[in-house]
């Protein structure tokens, strides 16, 4: 179904990143290899750099020191082909669902027409067919990421970047989006940096955790997911899911963040 642009690697190469005016290093040499296609979790406390980390390989932001390469070229401005799912989902109101899908395309000047029947198939892979014409306060909050999904993905970007795209929703639809969203993945494999909250999340979507220290943000560990896909729901429950979760829980105790006696 893809369009045909290779998925790219990510290379991030002793990456600093103070902000000198606040006082703040948020990010501290952090080197990290992303191969073409492989879906990387990060996950790590409020305030770790996790979003500062994704600006720079968005090239919306700039590493004080250290460099990040996108398919081996450097970045120094958003990179072509990128796809980018925030938090909230930043549709446009005035605008139908497919006509927020052309968005990207409209942007590069590229043929909308051409696109209709991406995005059409898109829309289906996540149950939106028939929501084409509808508005996005017409929409769920599930049905709106789901479209922010759509969105990213319409103009086969070669890198998907994905910052806590469903932590504002609620535990069951968030569920189905990651079985959604593994669907996806598996259709097109993109490469994925995906940031969450949520262990489970995160473990259950990745072929690797990448795990962070507070601030100022380091690579405190990096697990590697051997459960194979399609993964159901059910795995979270398995024993090597909980071996990984327990893994991950353990260092963010050994970092005091997780404390059972207050
Ligand atoms: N433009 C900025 N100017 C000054 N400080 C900033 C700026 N952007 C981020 N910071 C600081 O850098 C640190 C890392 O912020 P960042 O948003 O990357 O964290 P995060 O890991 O994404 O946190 P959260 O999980 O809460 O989203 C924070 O202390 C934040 O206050
Ligand atoms: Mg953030």
């Amino acid at each position: 179904m893809s369009v045909g642009h290779e998925a790219a690697g990510i290379r991030i190469d002793r990456v600093t990143r103070v902000f000198a005016d606040a006082g703040i290093t948020a990010l501290a040499e952090v080197s990290l290899d992303i191969r073409p296609g492989e879906f990387v979790s990060i996950l790590g406390p409020s305030g770790c750099g996790k979003s500062t980390l994704l600006r720079c390989v968005a090239g919306l932001d700039t590493p004080s020191s250290g460099v990040i390469s996108v398919a081996g070229v450097p970045v120094t401005a958003p990179p072509e082909h990128l796809g980018i799912v925030f938090q909230r989902d930043a549709l446009l109101e005035w605008r139908s669902v497919l006509d927020n899908l052309m968005l990207p395309i409209e942007f590069r000047g590229g043929d909308v027409a051409a696109a209709r029947g991406r995005a059409r198939s898109l829309l289906k892979m996540v149950g939106l067919e028939g929501f084409e014409g509808r508005y996005p306060a017409q929409l769920s909050g599930g049905m709106r990421q789901r479209v922010a999904i759509c969105r990213a993905l319409v103009d086969d970007p070669k890198l998907l970047l994905m910052d806590e795209p469903f932590g504002a929703l609620d535990a069951l639809t968030r569920d189905q989006l990651n079985i959604e969203l593994q669907r996806l993945w598996l259709a097109e494999h993109k490469t994925v940096l995906f940031v969450t909250h949520s262990i489970s999340e995160a473990v259950f979507l990745a072929d690797r955790v990448v795990v962070f220290s507070p601030r100022p943000g380091s690579i405190a560990d990096v697990i590697e997911v051997d459960i194979p896909r399609p993964r159901r729901l059910a795995v979270r429950t398995g024993e090597r899911f909980h071996g990984y979760s327990t893994r991950i829980r353990t260092l963010f105790e050994g970092m005091g963040l997780l404390k059972e006696d207050a």
